[in-house]
């Protein structure tokens, strides 16, 4: 709906964006050796790399939040020394982050004007809502100006993150795995909207993004890390999948598919009854949800966002036929694991290290502890050296705190802790490949389904559906709390399926 109101900035083209040999070290290790990147004015620009391979750093030296070792910074070819997030506004970049950072309890509106920097001690409210119609009434996304962040879906969230910067006049923007939050329906109308502007000159965009669907789709260009060292660009019309997976592992790599194998005299270990549970914001989540998880069976749950872990409000869950609460002391004894979204917040402890996150399951029990409680330091440092090779997590040592660790390398420790005990009974896994590089998304979807092979009943609940596709055995939808669906995964109708995720 556009209106003939004039928006409150001209558009002017973006500026070029350009980094000159790059070097970032925390203390001996080097993160970032002589990288180079250029972003074309109007152009929408992938960054792409494994797990721990420098993205996040390069891209938070561009905005200021880190200081190059070496290096230069050039926006619109002149060279540029940027110390603050506000410096990187100043010359017209801003940044998406993962984690919103709105303040729930403030409308859209409140949220808006408070983002500028230059924000007045007086606000003059009347004048801010005629200046926030007028840029609503050109901006490429409509939210709601009245309505207060608490009820804003995910989707919506992210959209005002990148309105936010819109509304700050941002040229250049830069986003740090954009997606990861939302449904892939959302994710193409984002992308997709964005992609509008940059072909109509408005906007550059630099985008970290493990998805290649969407790099094919919305991108003009890559540049590859690998390992910290620049390991190629090229343009996405010349470039196939393959081709980009090549550059960032620096050789051809397989999928290693795992065959299911039918399980015999399977019982009930997960029984939901009537389950009714509230999302953080008073709307209930779930409400009267029935279903049963069986060993040696994954049962997938499309389309719900953060779900898994909300205290319960009524109704029954049972885990090998006796009444259950999620404490450490009864997930144990059920042998319960759990592999929670945002494992940096919800399954860590960030400035602890490697080797005690990993042992955080198991400290008090042996060979970790000996006599119940004294703790063994080299055992739980061997098991965690073990656990590193294993699950191939990148870090300079066990004793690294995991808040230091990159974002994909955070999930592997957790996988590792949770997904490594030999008896386990139930698995739940909410998008347990969310923010994870295509060879660890392999990694962590067959041991999954070996897990299963073995026995173990497995709840996904996952808003990638061709993962859930892929490992479920069943495959219900949830929508507005509801589910709404429900099939043996080899006889879903995926056309059923994708519209029920939708919410039609
Ligand atoms: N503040 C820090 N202190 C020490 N090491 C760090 C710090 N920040 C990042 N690193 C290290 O730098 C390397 C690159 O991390 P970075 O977060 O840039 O990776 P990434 O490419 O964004 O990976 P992911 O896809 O997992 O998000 C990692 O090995 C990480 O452990
Ligand atoms: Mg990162």
């Amino acid at each position: 709906m556009k209106t003939a109101v004039a928006a409150p900035q001209t558009k002017t083209a973006p500026p070029e964006l350009e980094v000159i040999n790059l070097t970032k070290r925390f203390g001996t290790f080097t993160a970032l050796d002589q990288v180079s990147i250029k972003v074309t004015p109007g152009s929408f620009h992938a960054l792409l790399g494994e797990n721990g391979a420098g993205k996040s750093t390069l891209v938070k030296c561009i905005m200021g939040f880190y200081t190059p070792t070496s290096g230069d910074v050039l926006v619109a070819k002149q060279s540029r020394t940027i110390a603050s997030p506000k410096d990187a506004h100043h010359f017209g970049i801003g940044m998406v982050y993962q984690h919103f950072t709105s303040v729930p309890a403030m409308t859209v509106a409140e949220n808006l004007v408070l983002s500028r920097y230059d924000s007045p001690q007086w606000i003059n409210w009347k004048t801010e809502y005629d200046r926030l119609d007028a840029f609503m009434a050109t901006s490429p996304f409509q939210i709601d100006l009245r309505t207060p962040i608490s009820q804003l879906a995910a989707g919506q969230k992210q959209k005002l993150e990148i309105l936010k910067q819109l509304y700050l006049n941002s040229r250049v923007l830069i986003l740090d795995e954009p997606t990861s939050v939302l449904t892939p329906d959302e994710a193409d109308e984002v992308l997709g909207l964005l992609r509008e502007e940059v072909t109509a000159g408005h906007l550059s965009v630099l985008m970290i993004s493990h998805k290649f669907r969407e790099v094919m789709a919305f991108t003009d260009e890559v540049t590859v890390l690998r390992k910290g060292k620049l390991a190629g660009h090229g343009y996405v019309r010349d470039l196939t999948v393959d081709d980009m997976a090549h550059m960032m592992l620096g050789e051809k790599k397989e999928a290693t598919p795992v065959a299911k194998v039918a399980i015999a005299d399977s019982r009930p270990v997960l029984e939901l009854k009537d389950l009714c549970a509230d999302r953080d914001n008073g709307l209930p989540a779930v409400c009267s949800a029935s279903l049963i998880v069986n060993s040696g069976e994954i049962v997938g749950i499309a389309g719900v966002s953060g779900n898994g872990q909300r205290p319960r409000h009524s109704g029954d869950i049972l885990v090998n036929g006796e009444p259950y609460q999620p404490t450490r002391r009864e997930m144990a004894r059920h042998q319960v694991y759990t592999l929670p979204e945002e494992p940096l917040r919800n399954a860590c402890v960030p400035h602890m290290s490697v080797a005690e996150n990993m042992a955080l399951r198991t400290f008090d029990c042996p060979p970790q502890a000996r006599h119940g409680w004294l703790l063994s330091l080299s055992n739980i440092r061997r098991m965690a050296e073990g656990l590193v090779q294993r699950f191939s997590v990148k870090t300079p040592s066990v004793d690294t705190p995991v808040g230091h660790l990159s974002g994909g390398n955070v999930q592997r420790t957790v996988l590792a802790r949770e997904l490594s005990s030999t008896n386990i009974n139930l698995l739940i896994a909410a998008n347990p490949c969310f923010g994870l590089d295509f060879s660890a998304v392999d990694y962590i979807h067959s041991q999954i389904l070996a897990a299963r092979n073995r026995g173990v009943a497995v709840l996904l609940v996952s808003e990638d559906l061709d993962e859930l596709l892929k490992l479920s055995d069943r495959i219900f939808v949830i929508s507005t709390g509801e589910l709404v669906y429900e099939s043996p995964t080899a006889t879903a109708d995926i056309k059923t399926l994708g519209h029920k995720m939708a919410g039609h």
